[in-house]
């Protein structure tokens, strides 16, 4: 998974992904995304004061969030993206494109869908995928991954098992990046109580999911256990997007749906659309987002640094 991904010619060294293969809330609706980003970092400039001068997205992917949020930010707001894929082309030129996080980050840090494509090892019946070693029967998990298991995964000796270790340490390598202020991991995924019993990796590609077969030519992906993820000692919210959005949006700004009256006749002779059409554009774009068989059911992990937990985000 490593090596079809990231290594030379891997799927996300040629910059394909998001919007290509795939859909995610940051490419389906950028701008409502970074309304609800904005109100998070006013959080973060409340409780901090104007030492809080940066927004970093790790796992950036087409830029589409940071394209939003630089039409929309203060300029004193920094702006950044940590991506293994090349800049985007015609990204706005205030913002920063690196392979690793800037050092002393003060502000949030936010990563959408980038720790379910953080490589992971499979234990099937108690023994590693044996896919990887060539082996009949692959060997026993790593000390690391075993105790990771007992831990996190009831009844990991039988059946399928996907190790969230690796996205543990990615994850706590992220907040550690940050000096104070808030970071958020938003992911589909699961907890303790609900692991899945049936495997959740799969491939991507051309909008369709297709076996995940580590060739480089798609996507692998598997869901998060998001539960392990969250460093501990810190005060931390996990929330459905569903409810993390609109708790971070002035409603009735996600919320509510335009009046269903029958809009004007479309007569701007100018091309642009009419407020109405704009209105009910926005209206099913906030309902993708809200879905709660869909993109509303990513989870928002949010842990705060230096700082207390905003109120909004307390349920
Ligand atoms: C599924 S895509 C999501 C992209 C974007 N956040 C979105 O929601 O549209 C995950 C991205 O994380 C990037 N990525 C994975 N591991 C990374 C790492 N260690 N550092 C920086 N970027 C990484 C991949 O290259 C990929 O572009």
């Amino acid at each position: 998974m490593s090596r079809a991904l990231y290594g030379r010619g891997g799927y996300y060294r040629a910059g394909r992904g998001p919007g290509h293969d795939f859909r995610t809330s940051s490419t389906v609706a950028p701008a409502l995304l970074a309304r609800a980003l904005l109100g998070l970092f006013a959080r973060v400039h409340d409780a901090l004061g104007s030492g809080a001068a940066d927004l970093v997205e790790i796992g950036a992917g087409g830029g589409h969030l940071l394209a939003a949020l630089a039409d929309l930010a203060p300029p004193q707001l920094r702006l950044c993206g940590v991506e293994v894929a090349p800049r985007p082309a015609g990204l706005p030129a205030r913002v920063r494109w690196q392979a690793s996080p800037p050092p002393e980050i003060t502000g949030v840090v936010v990563a959408f869908e980038w720790l379910d494509v953080v490589p992971l090892d499979i234990v099937v019946d108690g023994r590693l995928l044996p896919a990887a070693t060539g082996m009949v029967e692959g060997p026993p998990p790593s000390a690391v991954d075993t105790s990771w298991l007992d831990r996190w995964w009831p009844g990991w000796t039988q059946g399928w098992a996907e190790v969230g270790s690796a996205r543990d340490h990615a994850w706590a390598a992220a907040v550690r990046s940050l000096s104070a202020g808030l970071a958020v991991a938003v992911d589909y995924g699961h907890t303790r109580e609900a692991r899945p019993g049936l495997p959740t990796l799969t491939g991507y590609r051309r909008g369709r999911p297709v076996p995940p077969v580590p060739d480089g030519t798609r996507d692998l992906t598997a869901h998060v256990a998001m539960d392990s993820v969250a460093v501990p000692g810190l005060p931390t919210a996990l929330l459905r997007q569903a409810d993390a959005l609109p708790a971070l949006t002035a409603p009735p700004a996600l919320t509510a749906l335009p009046a269903l009256t029958a809009p004007p006749a479309p007569t701007a002779a100018d091309g642009t659309a009419p407020q109405s059409l704009q209105a009910l554009r926005d209206a099913s774009l906030r309902a993708r987002l809200l879905d709660p068989q869909g993109l509303g059911s990513h989870l928002w992990l949010v842990q705060a640094v230096g700082m207390g937990m905003p109120s909004a985000l307390i349920g």
